[in-house]
């Protein structure tokens, strides 16, 4: 019997791969630039840092969690986001010592239980950045250029960055009063789970998705009307940044994210063409999470961006990657097999992709494999190539031998130039 893949889980078949290889090749690039360094965060994580930073009243951390108990008896999660893990990393590390400002980046899978559909999955990867240390508008205006730069890298055709302020400690308890107070003159037409995340954490309400409780929300007070002093300058001079530095953005006063960690500054990208689940990413300033997870009072700021939903942004017309190999060696026989061997040993040490038939099938059928493969030009050896030195060269598009056969002793140096010199070399890589 078949063991199917687990519901919501994909694999990344070769040739798709190679997009994410380039997506992912050209975000580090862009990180370069910014001077971002990588860090590889565990895959599991203890239950509680998810509960204590994403927050207990969300999605996430009410219903999408892969948890299990260890054979310890400790309660684990598979990492729903990036965000905790990095933190937790910061203060177990006591990172503020060796850096005032912390610039840091992840790649890597994710995991939620959520109703998979188009750009939803229950694995899927997410491109992250966070930097710790810093709390003034310059770097929120940093972080969101390197966003914007990331995006415009990718080729993402149209892209639309919502921003919005999410207030601090000290004037969002009186917003999330008001709020509640709305909430309850309108409890009747909000949904089950809405009114009862009232009393608790009505920000969630923002987030509903049912008709009836948006259109309720539609006309509920907004955190923008209600900043205090120091978080409505912090604002007014991110806009401020922005306008300067040329990143566009529209205002998104009911924005909220479904994360609890968030003060202030908040951000979501959305892409058209991808139906309901149009945020490709998302992040924001979290200044009490540091604390909250055990270290001291240092601010932080980041986003992840989903790579999936990228993927299907950036389209399925774009061309696939070329994937052809350099040369492809064909061995006619055993004795041609062993040449062929050593042959892609020594070009394939100076760099050249070499990949090597079978003698098991006869010539004929190597070739019809190699131009299925869309394979351009192939190396043969056989006896007579053994005896001369070289290998024959077959265009298997022009369905000729060349005149030019290619000596076993050749450097990857003087192959390379021969097989620029026929023009067969990969084409450019695209997404
Ligand atoms: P998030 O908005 O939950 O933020 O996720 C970021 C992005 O991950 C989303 O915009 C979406 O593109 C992708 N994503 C989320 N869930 C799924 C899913 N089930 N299937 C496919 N893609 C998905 C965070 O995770 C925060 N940690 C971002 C952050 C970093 N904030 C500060 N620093």
């Amino acid at each position: 019997m078949k063991i199917a893949s687990v519901k919501g889980f994909h694999d990344v078949l070769p040739g798709e791969s190679a997009r994410w290889a380039r997506l992912e090749q050209c975000a580090r690039e862009v990180f370069r630039r910014y001077r971002f360094r990588e860090i590889r965060i565990p895959i599991v994580e203890r239950t509680e840092l998810f509960q204590r930073s994403i927050g207990d009243t969300t999605d996430i951390v009410e219903k999408e969690m892969y948890t299990f108990t260890d054979l310890d008896g400790s309660a684990l999660t598979l990492r729903p986001e990036g965000t905790a893990s990095v933190v937790r990393a910061y203060v177990e590390h006591s990172w503020w010592l060796q850096e005032a400002v912390a610039k840091w980046f992840y790649l890597g899978p994710m995991f939620r239980r959520e109703r998979p559909q188009k750009g939803r999955s229950r694995q899927f990867h997410q491109i992250g950045a966070e930097v710790l240390g810093r709390e003034d508008a310059a770097i929120d205006a940093e972080v969101l250029m390197l966003l914007h730069d990331l995006l415009s890298a990718f080729g993402l055709p149209a892209f639309s960055l919502e921003l919005n302020s999410l207030g601090d400690g000290q004037c969002r308890p009186a917003y999330r009063d008001h709020l509640r107070r709305y909430g309850e003159e309108h409890e009747k037409d909000l949904c089950e789970n809405c009114r009862r995340r009232l009393e608790r954490n009505p920000l969630r309400l923002l987030d509903c998705k049912m008709a009836s409780c948006r259109h309720v929300m539609a006309c509920a007070p907004v955190m923008l009307d209600h900043l205090c002093a120091g978080c409505r300058q912090h604002f007014d001079q991110v806009c401020r940044l922005l306008d300067q530095m040329k990143v566009p953005y529209h205002l998104q006063p009911r924005m909220v994210r479904g994360l609890d960690y968030y003060v202030r500054t908040a951000f979501e990208v959305t892409a058209p063409g991808l139906g309901a689940q149009n945020a490709v990413g998302g992040g924001g300033r979290y200044d009490t999470l540091v604390r909250e997870l055990g270290g001291p009072e240092v601010p932080g700021i980041g986003f992840a961006l989903g790579v999936e939903r990228l993927l299907l942004a950036l389209g399925s017309g774009a061309p696939a990657l070329e994937e052809r190999p350099d040369l492809l060696i064909l061995p006619v026989d055993s004795a041609g097999q062993m040449q062929a061997l050593q042959l892609a040993q020594r070009w394939r040490q100076q760099g050249l992709s070499i990949d090597v038939g079978t003698s098991e099938r006869s010539l004929k059928s190597q070739m019809r494999a190699a131009d299925k493969q869309g394979v351009r030009v192939v190396a043969i050896i056989g006896e007579a190539e053994r005896e001369a030195g070289a290998a024959t060269v077959r265009d298997m598009v022009g369905k000729r031998d060349l005149p030019q056969a290619v000596p076993f002793d050749w450097s990857g140096e003087q192959l390379r130039a021969f097989l620029a010199g026929l023009g067969t070399g990969q084409s450019a890589v695209s997404f």
